[in-house]
């Protein structure tokens, strides 16, 4: 795939420049909690990527020219045009529900496409959507690239996002931070700590598994909200750095076995009501912005025990 290079990710920076999602996020916090609203800002704490970092995460999940990317809670926007930026995209959708930061996520989209109007991924193609990510989950389905940027989700939240990965395609990379989703369709193919805007951040990369799809399907939310319980893994990595955009041979043999089709519905669990705290790994610690990866072969078992023994180990920072 034609990659965009260092140019659009210089524009980013300058369009990013005086863009403080930080900030904009505590003043919406600080706003609920005067409201008396303290469990919505549960999962409203803030992070964002750093570009070069994301990079790598983007590519270690393989993009291919057409594939959708969808991030389920975009902030400022920085992945979204970071992805459409870098990449021929068959759309490139974000999802906030903070107005402010939706706000800026359409200002930074605005001069970020008047700056390079030849984008890879046109700006038709590129949108930032003010709304709740859990009650717009057919976005979620039609991703070939789903960003989950986890960190501060809700136990609840990660039970519905879990509780949503049966439903994806077979082929789909998912891409999580902080938190393992440990449900049987999805592979994880590589691990991976880059840097975020605020030190660095731990990302899981999955993809979905066609062979699991039926064992899935047999799944009930509630064993896939389980699952995820058990996780918390970190790992070192060994400083993967995919730079080549592969076909998809997993994508291709999903299809061969007849089942890229056929998606059931979901159904929408909003979250609004969410009011457990999570166990929240966050960016901040770690390996002083090195980056590290790993691909993994996928074997649930070996990877289970790993997980579990590394669960707990990462150390905790933080984003604000
Ligand atoms: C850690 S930030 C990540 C921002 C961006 N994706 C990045 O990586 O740079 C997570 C974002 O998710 C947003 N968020 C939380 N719950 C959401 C929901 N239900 N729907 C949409 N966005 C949500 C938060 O407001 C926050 O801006």
């Amino acid at each position: 795939m034609v990659v965009g290079g260092g140019g659009s990710l210089h524009v980013l920076e300058a369009v990013y420049e005086r863009v403080d999602g930080y900030a904009v996020a505590r003043e919406e916090r600080t706003r609920l909690r005067k409201a008396g609203q303290f469990e919505k800002t549960e999962a409203l704490q803030y992070g964002e990527i750093d570009f070069a970092g994301f990079l790598n995460v983007l590519e270690a999940a393989e993009p291919r020219e057409g594939d959708k990317f969808v991030d389920i809670g975009s902030g400022t926007g920085k992945a979204v045009l970071l992805a459409a930026g870098q990449y021929q995209l068959g759309s490139a959708v974000g999802v906030e529900i903070v107005k402010p930061l939706h706000e800026l996520a359409t200002e930074a989209k605005e001069r970020f496409y008047s700056q390079c109007p030849d984008a890879p991924t046109p700006s038709n193609k590129c949108s930032v959507v003010l709304g709740d990510s859990f009650a717009l989950t057919n976005l979620w389905l039609d991703a070939d690239i789903l960003y989950c940027p986890c960190t501060c989700f809700t136990e609840e939240m990660m039970a519905a996002l879990t509780a949503q990965m049966k439903h994806l395609r077979p082929g789909t990379r998912v891409i999580s931070t902080s938190r393992p989703l440990e449900v049987p369709c999805l592979s994880l193919t590589t691990t991976l700590r880059a840097k975020y805007k605020r030190g660095t951040l731990q990302f899981y990369i999955y993809t979905r598994n066609a062979q699991a799809a039926a064992a899935a399907a047999t799944t009930t939310d509630t064993e896939a909200a389980t699952d995820v319980h058990k996780t918390g893994a970190k790992h070192d990595g060994d400083g993967h750095n995919s730079s080549k955009m592969k076909q998809d041979k997993r994508a291709k043999s999903a299809n061969n076995k007849g089942n890229g089709t056929g998606v059931k519905q979901p159904t929408n669990q909003p979250h609004s009501q969410h009011a457990t705290r999570q166990q929240q790994q966050q960016p901040g610690e770690g390996k002083g912005g090195k980056r590290a990866g790993k691909k993994h072969k996928n074997k649930k078992g070996k990877r289970g025990k790993r997980q579990q023994q590394e669960q707990g180990s990462e150390k905790r920072s933080k984003m604000m």
